[in-house]
């Protein structure tokens, strides 16, 4: 069994964006230029938002950080992102979800213009993955075809199950595995499938965002499967001094032996959504300047 190690393949895409931005600042004399915004005082969400400014600074972009109130209407936050979209200085514009329940998620990444929407979730990046062109793609499905092919992990051909129809992770990533690039043969699964284990036991790559800790057991892998967790969820762990640990959606001791490759958690896919959003900022820079030598 491999280890696919999310922690190593991060780091080789932060060199790759800190070299490139580099180069690219060297010759334009462009700061790269993030927009964060975050409605409300979520715990989980400030720490993600810290830890993206922290990617930012480390690979040489400029970040703007904008907090607003929970009270914050949709209309109002409507107008800070096309303050954003026609501010000639910012590339990439990305606005932390979960959002509060009066706002409408679809109605903000609709508002994102398409060539700064960094977490690819605009229906016209989304459309166009679905078409296999060229665009935004959501981080964290691209971190995970990042990891497949760091570690020459063959798709052509293969059954591919995913578990999830989220529009941030379930479809894009089914998207991207039957797209040409990939070649796979893709089942999606979700809430309300039946024979789930089934499904999954026919899986050569199983791709897990369920968002439902250990949900994941032996009898549902095919031997030999390759095993992508996304699941990042907090259990109760009196052991720990801060009371809880982090565990995937899939039950790592109990699969893992018996997977040619797994991802762990933490340090599998959770470090690549942010080194993919930081390959992202640099190619929205890049493409907003002419450049299309960026992937
Ligand atoms: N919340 C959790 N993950 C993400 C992400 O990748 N993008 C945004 N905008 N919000 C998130």
């Amino acid at each position: 069994m491999r280890e696919l190690k999310g922690t190593e393949v991060a780091r080789s895409v932060f060199e790759d964006v800190r070299r490139r931005c580099r180069e690219f600042v060297d010759k334009t004399a462009v700061s790269v230029h993030l927009a964060v915004v975050l409605v409300g005082s979520d715990g989980a969400s400030q720490s993600y938002v810290a830890s993206k400014g922290k990617a930012c600074d480390e690979m040489g972009f400029v970040h703007t950080d904008i907090r607003l109130p929970d009270s914050t209407s949709e209309a109002e936050l409507i107008s800070v992102v096309e303050k954003l979209n026609s501010d000639s200085s910012v590339h990439g514009i990305l606005v932390q979800i979960p959002l509060p329940k009066h706002i409408s998620e679809h109605r903000i990444a609709e508002t994102i213009a398409p060539d700064k929407d960094v977490d690819g979730l605009n229906p016209v990046n989304l459309g166009k993955l679905l078409l296999g062109q060229s665009c935004l793609v959501p981080c964290t499905p691209a971190g995970i075809l990042e990891i497949l092919s760091y570690y020459h992990i063959e798709t052509k051909g293969t059954h591919a199950v995913v578990i999830g129809r989220s529009a941030i992770v379930g479809k894009p990533m089914a998207s991207l595995l039957m797209n040409k690039r990939c070649d796979a043969t893709v089942t999606v699964c979700h809430s309300k499938t039946k024979n789930l284990a089934q499904m999954t036991a026919s899986a050569d790559i199983l791709v897990v965002a369920m968002g439902k800790p250990l949900c994941v057991t032996r009898d549902m892998v095919k031997p030999g499967a390759v095993v992508i967790d996304v699941g990042i969820n907090r259990i109760p762990d009196s052991t720990k001094k801060r009371g809880y640990r982090i565990v995937g959606d899939v039950d790592y001791s109990a699969v893992a032996d018996m997977c040619s490759a797994i991802t762990p958690v933490p340090g599998g896919v959770g470090p690549m959504t942010i080194a993919m959003l930081m390959k992202n900022t640099l190619q929205a820079c890049m493409t907003q300047y002419g450049e299309h030598n960026c992937r």
